[in-house]
């Protein structure tokens, strides 16, 4: 009834607008309008459906017989629109309040469940968590799964200049719930009905402020903001399925982020994370609003009350957790591959990238070093002298990583290890569930229930149980990295298959019989009847299964879900989505203990706080431009899900790249925090040392990445210690400005640099925005950094930028900002040690014509260390401050050097300086009271192009803590000649 009371509100209030000024200008237009526009609020109103038959396969009998209603979709009527839809209104629940913020929520007489009985009573209660974050949970009285209770968030919360609020309409049958801001924005509210709460079937729908939505994972979104002129719904359960970005494809992907973001219409920003570790889909539906579905756990909602895109991100990380900090070398050019054929083959790969002297740190071995694919071994002939290799890369400055796959062949020494140590593995829950037919085969295994399926070994393999409460599974996981590092020092562990893969579950005929390099073994297969379906097979399988049609089931190419863990305490049915969080969390602790470094953990599978552990590479990607142009999305995606160190397979994993695509794809990923080229075996080469232009491309786009790496490390510093993201939607950083809100091919690289890569075939110029400021008093302008105009203010709004392939990306820095920068090196290992300097690009003289200014820090630690909590961690933390004030001709740089425990910072050797009103007098530098000497032959100033490059004598040692003051003197400029106009 609200629906239609408020649409006949919303009716009455325009007929009489327009009546009003029918009368008054005997405007007739707009009463047709009006009333036009009546009659669509009404429409819309009425055209919430809440889908009734999310299955495959509805019919109008099956639709009635649900109890619910069938009308076909009209011709105009939003794509997606359900037939069979819910008579949501009615179906719910009535509230009683029983305790302050608590109230028993009863099954009113309203429309039932169809799948399986609704739980007859709940709890519904919310609470405030610290200043800002509001939980509201429904939930049984009797204790279920919760995810909360597993993933040990630190739930910390912010200060936020906004308070939320709920509103729980008891009056009401069934009942809902608002969540408000204080100045009445509505954020989230239930009173479109369809709440239903059953043991495997809970679903809670919601009208939204506004349609810019961003975020729910993992899938990939071909534009950052959600489309909510149709109905989309879009599975969220772990599975090893590679990305395809031809058109829409709302299939799901390895992890689950149950989290979004909305811009409402004033600029202002929330988060929601709806804390479910169960196999849960969302449907976005035009009201604006959704529908989640989830089935198991409970509804355990948060809400992060922003109000600016950054704080939401902010509250969000403080709540589950920063994301680790990777080593500064894991910035680096990395390149991999998988189908290496001997180390022979790798080395000349990395021989043939260095010969170009492309910027180059991180060489893996994919799979293909071990001994027929199991972990912790070398493979015997090809892979001789690996470890010896991996010395020699550390010889070079370079790092290796490793993938290790979780799980562990039936039949060796590490499998062998883990049982005597108490390891426990993903099991079969009683003794006569286990399949002889392929337990039998293997003497380590045979007594034990341990669930063996098959991935890349030639034999079966286990799973190991990280949530084993007993610790020994864990401790066994570490043990065996220790063991195998003392034969190949690797530096970083990259964990793959974790959502878990198992090949073949269920499966007749399963790929890999069709694989000459696996043998024909019997897949696993789960009970899909009789009453150990239960939880194979429940009542509602979500899009999960539905998306892929008929044979498919939640264990397709994963474990069964009746499997058990935790010491037979907890249901795979439930905790499936954590498995690779789990597992980044043991092995961030094995790489530590191991290499006794901070090394850095890539992780396949991820859940909300995976980012804390370990980044994320987007997955087996194509050679495709769309493949390269949804990257873009997704690393901003996944910078919202607190995983900022994430990047795609560059040059695409499956099928041939060509030259051009890998080229913009090398361009592309130098900015992206996890940067590596990975392909697929039995495809051609496909790293940069392939195509000369290709090389040149990249050798010149990693260098300007090099060269910027002691801002990207500070980006990561931030993440780590604010919560801030590295790379992320230009709205992130220009709220108020709604051109930027369906921005998703061009992102801010941190608060100063925007990029606007060019992603498409044959582009040789990029159509891109320049996002308008809105301080009072300051105007934004951007500057060009790369081959284009370099230096020059580029013009606000959209323009096109010339983009060939012999350029960089187009790249713009932000005025008011500071860069720390370093020289290019072949590795980071050598550029840290060169001397830094400083790329100032000055905001615009403020409004009373004084100076122009300019600021920025740089964070840095030795790169390397352990960091279990960066609160403690050696660092130095610099912020550097410029203005010139062009009217006296003083120029003031001042470098406050936090208390310095790090390693002592690079000196400073020299200054790039845009926008520079005038010459400066070299004579004039002062240095903490001291004549400071300016090296003139290197250093130029040029009033055409107004960039000032001044190279001091001998580069400054700034390491003691401390304010250091460099002024010095220009000619006095004509103000007038450096204004904008407005
Ligand atoms: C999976 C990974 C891929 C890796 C391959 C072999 O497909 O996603 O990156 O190369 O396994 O290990």
């Amino acid at each position: 009834m609200d629906r239609l009371r408020r649409g006949l509100v919303t009716c009455f209030l325009l007929i009489s607008l327009s009546l009003l000024s029918f009368l008054i200008a005997s405007m007739k237009p707009p009463v047709l309008l009006s009333a036009l526009l009546c009659l669509f609020s009404v429409y819309a109103q009425d055209n919430i459906r809440i889908d009734c038959y999310p299955e495959n396969g509805a019919t109008q009998q099956g639709c009635e017989a649900r109890g619910c209603t069938w009308k076909a979709a009209a011709a105009f009527d939003p794509v997606g629109t359900p037939y069979c839809f819910m008579k949501a209104e009615e179906m719910g629940y009535i509230a009683t309040p029983t305790s302050d913020k608590q109230w028993t929520l009863t099954k009113n007489s309203g429309p039932k469940s169809p799948w399986g009985n609704d739980i007859a009573s709940l709890k519904l209660s919310y609470k405030d968590i610290g200043d800002s974050v509001i939980n509201v949970r429904i939930e049984d009285w009797n204790k279920r799964f919760e995810a909360g209770d597993h993933v040990d968030f630190p739930r910390k919360t912010e200060y936020s200049t906004e308070q939320l609020s709920v509103t729980v309409r008891n009056d009401s049958n069934p009942f809902s719930f608002a969540v408000n801001r204080k100045n009445g924005m509505t954020l989230f509210d239930t009173s479109i009905g369809g709440l239903i709460f059953a043991d495997k079937f809970i679903q809670i729908a919601t009208s939204l402020p506004s349609k810019n939505m961003y975020g729910w994972g993992e899938h990939i979104h071909q534009e950052i903001k959600h489309d909510f002129t149709r109905y989309t719904s879009w599975g969220m359960f772990a599975r090893d399925e590679p990305p395809n970005s031809q058109g829409l494809d709302t299939k799901n992907l390895y992890g689950v982020h149950p989290f979004y973001m909305m811009m409402e219409s004033n600029g202002h920003a929330h988060g929601v994370l709806i804390l479910n570790a169960n196999a849960q889909d969302v449907t976005t539906i035009p009201a604006p609003g959704y529908v989640y579905r989830t089935i198991g756990g409970i509804l355990d909602i948060y809400f992060f009350p922003g109000p600016s895109p950054a704080e939401v991100i902010r509250q969000y990380t403080a709540f589950i957790g920063r994301p680790m900090l990777p080593a500064y070398w894991a910035l680096g050019y990395q390149m991999c591959r998988y189908g290496y054929k001997s180390l022979q083959d790798m080395k000349d790969r990395v021989a043939a990238v260095r010969s170009y002297n492309i910027p180059f740190d991180v060489a893996y071995a994919d799979i293909d070093y071990m001994e027929r694919y199991k972990d912790f071994t070398t493979g015997k002939d090809a892979w001789g002298g690996f470890g010896d290799y991996v010395k020699q890369m550390h010889e070079w400055g370079m790092h290796n990583i490793l993938i290790f796959d979780p799980a562990i062949q039936a039949d060796y020494d590490s499998f062998q290890r883990g049982l005597n140590s108490g390891a426990s593995f993903i099991s079969w829950e009683r003794p006569d569930e286990v399949m002889h037919s392929i337990q039998d085969l293997y003497p380590m295994a045979k007594n034990t229930q341990i669930m063996l399926v098959v991935v890349w070994p030639d034999r079966h393999v286990g799973f190991p149980d990280f949530l084993d409460p007993s610790n020994a599974t864990q401790q066994w996981w570490i043990e065996e990295f220790k063991r195998y590092h003392d034969d190949v020092p690797f530096d970083g562990a990259w964990i793959d298959m974790n959502e878990p893969s198992s090949f073949g579950t269920n499966e007749d005929h399963p790929f890999f019989f069709d694989d000459p390099d696996h043998p024909n073994i019997d897949p696993l297969r789960c009970p899909t009847s009789g009453p150990d379906a239960d939880y194979d097979v429940p009542p509602y399988q979500t899009h999960a299964v539905y998306h892929y049609g008929f044979g498919n089931t939640l264990a397709t190419k994963t474990v069964c879900m009746r499997a058990v863990q935790g010491k037979g305490e907890l249901r795979l049915y439930d905790t499936h989505n954590l498995y690779g969080w789990s597992e980044s969390k043991t092995t961030q602790k094995a790489v530590y203990e191991a290499t006794g470094k901070r090394g850095v953990v890539i992780s396949r599978s991820t859940y909300p706080s995976s980012g804390r552990y370990a980044g994320h590479w987007l997955g087996d990607n194509t050679a495709t431009w769309e493949d390269l142009r949804s990257a873009v999305v997704g690393a901003q995606e996944f910078n919202l899900f607190g995983i900022p160190y994430v990047g795609s397979d560059v040059c695409g994993f499956n099928g041939a790249a060509s030259e051009e695509m890998c080229l913009r794809w090398q361009q592309l990923g130098s900015f992206h925090s996890f940067f590596r080229n990975h392909n697929s075996k039995d495809l051609p080469y496909q790293d940069p040392a392939v195509w000369p232009s290709v090389a040149a491309a990249s050798k010149k786009a990693n260098e300007f990445r090099y060269s910027m790496l002691p801002y990207l490390y500070s980006l990561h510093y931030a993440a780590t210690l604010n919560g801030d993201t590295v790379i992320r939607p230009i709205f992130f950083d220009f709220p108020q400005d709604a051109e930027t809100l369906g921005l998703s091919e061009q992102f801010m690289w941190g608060p100063s640099i925007l990029v606007i890569p060019a992603v498409y075939e044959s582009q040789t110029e990029v159509e891109g925005y320049i996002p308008l400021g809105e301080t009072p008093t300051i105007t934004y302008r951007f500057f060009s950094v790369y081959d284009y105009n370099y230096g020059q203010k580029v013009p606000l709004g959209r323009s096109l930028f010339p983009a060939p392939t012999s350029y960089n990306t187009p790249t713009f820095v932000k005025s008011g900002s500071i860069i720390p920068r370093a020289p290019p090196a072949l590795t980071t290992v050598a550029s840290r040690s060169l001397p830094f300097n400083l790329l100032i690009a000055p905001n615009e003289i403020d409004s009373s014509y004084n100076s122009q200014s300019a600021a920025g820090v740089l964070y840095w630690d030795d790169g390397d260390s352990v960091v279990e909590d960066i609160n403690k961690n050696n660092y130095t933390f610099t912020q550097f401050e410029f203005s010139v004030t062009p009217k006296e001709g003083k120029v003031v740089l001042t470098m406050n050097v936090g208390p310095a425990n790090a390693p002592s910072l690079p000196s400073l050797e020299y200054l790039e300086i845009f926008d520079f009103p005038s010459s400066p007098t070299y004579t004039s530098f002062i240095l903490d009271g001291k004549l400071l000497s300016i090296s003139s032959q290197k250093s130029k100033y040029s009033p055409i192009t107004r960039i000032s490059t001044i190279y001091f004598s001998t580069p400054i040692n700034f390491s003691s803590a401390g304010k250091h003051t460099i002024t010095w003197n220009c000619a006095v400029s004509m103000l007038e000649s450096n204004r904008i106009e407005a």
